[in-house]
């Protein structure tokens, strides 16, 4: 039965919620901003009726930018830079956006509307993403929850991409895009591969591993995202990955490999159990093939009957194991945010600054 005091804050809470609706409603009924432009960098104008956010104009101008939440303000990802016409930052951004940012005008896509003319400033980078229809080419299982993706680009049929980059996958029939990591090489640049965990309840997981089909017809956007081989360098390479932290890594990898892998490079990927761990094979084969090149799984609760004679414990565990102190080296991480979040630590005690450390936590 409800307390005395809980009723009365779930009856203020339902006037609150039932007062934002009238207004939503109301704003999109009574409110006409007219024709309003938004001039990107300083050149291009595009012509809108105000009332819609800035990441949808983006979209129906097939303009893209990363939208990982698909507008809802929890991903952080549709950032660019407002100059003017803007208006206030909103308390949805403000977790997303620091002190700096702020200051130079950087906004959420999705929460910035169009009442006004807008100016704003989009990376070369982000204007260089592109819609792709597409073909699944192939699916295979690779443990009990992951499953591997070959999509086929048909128009355009290439993509340019750095390894390590992601697109975004439009779930058909929605609105909704999520983000998946590109697993292959850019040299195979009309076939891309994903690697895709299925998050129970999940939308789009949910549809890839239950409803998605080899010859099914797809949409993905992109190439996005800041977490990409750094080529100029002639640094060390730390990777650390779980899950499907494995796809950008495997990216990374196999474009090495194509150059004879001139980094040294120890790949360090941490799993629970022998079943969540997938590619073993072309891993050690590949460490036989460079002796530049060295892989360590992990595994936190191995099996009686997984007979694991390898590294146990967290990931991080053996990073500290392996990596000596003060390592000429940069470090590419993928994972869970909690294993990141330890990963970053453990590398700043062996000595390499945050500025080497790149990382997409999911
Ligand atoms: C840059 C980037 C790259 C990514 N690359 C990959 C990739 O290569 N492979 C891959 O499988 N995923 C990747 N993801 C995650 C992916 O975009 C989706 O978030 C994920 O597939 C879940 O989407 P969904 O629609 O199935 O679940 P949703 O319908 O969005 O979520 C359903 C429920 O599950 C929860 N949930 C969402 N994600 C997770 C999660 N990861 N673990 C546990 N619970 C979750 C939600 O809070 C919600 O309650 C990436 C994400 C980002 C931001
Ligand atoms: S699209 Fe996710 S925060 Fe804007």
């Amino acid at each position: 039965m409800d307390s005395p005091v809980f009723t009365p804050i779930l009856i203020m809470n339902s006037i609150l919620f039932a007062i934002t609706v009238i207004l939503i409603i109301a704003e999109r009924l009574l409110v006409f901003y007219g024709e309003c432009s938004i001039t990107i960098n300083k050149e291009k104008i595009l012509a809108v009726e105000g009332g819609d956010t800035l990441l949808n104009y983006f979209a129906a101008n097939k303009i893209f930018i990363p939208s990982a939440c698909g507008g809802k303000a929890t991903c952080g990802y549709c950032k660019i830079e407002v100059l003017s016409g803007g208006g206030h930052i909103l308390p949805t951004e403000e977790i997303f956006i620091g002190r700096k940012e702020r200051q130079s005008g950087i906004r959420l896509a999705c929460q910035v509307k169009v009442r006004n003319d807008i100016e704003v400033l989009i990376s070369e980078d982000l204007l260089n993403a592109r819609e792709y229809k597409a073909t699944i080419y192939a699916m295979e299982d690779l443990t009990h929850d992951i499953k591997r993706v070959a999509i086929k680009l048909d128009e355009p049929s290439r993509i340019e991409f750095k390894p390590g980059q992601y697109v975004q996958f439009k779930v058909p029939g929605t609105d909704e895009f999520r983000a998946y990591s590109i697993a292959s090489a850019p040299s195979s640049a009309n076939l891309i591969e994903l690697l895709v965990r299925f998050v129970p309840g999940g939308l789009c997981s949910g549809y890839i591993h239950e409803v998605l089909d080899t010859n099914d017809k797809i949409n993905i956007t992109g190439p996005f995202g800041d977490f990409y081989l750094r080529e100029d360098s002639d640094r060390g390479i730390i990777c650390i990955a779980g899950g499907c932290g494995m796809a950008p890594i495997r990216s990374i990898l196999l474009h090495l490999k194509e150059k004879g892998m001139p980094r040294r490079l120890t790949y360090f990927f941490g799993a629970r159990k022998k079943a969540d761990l997938f590619y073993t094979e072309e891993l050690f084969a590949l460490s036989r093939q460079f002796p530049n090149f060295r892989y360590v799984p992990a595994l936190s609760e191995p099996d009686p009957q997984d007979s694991w004679t390898g590294e146990t414990g967290l990931i991080t565990h053996a990073v500290e194991k392996f990596i000596e102190p003060g390592a000429y080296a940069e470090a590419y991480l993928c994972g869970p945010p909690p294993m990141i979040d330890a990963a970053v630590k453990v590398l700043g005690n062996k000595g390499i600054a945050e500025i080497f450390i790149y990382y997409d936590k999911f």
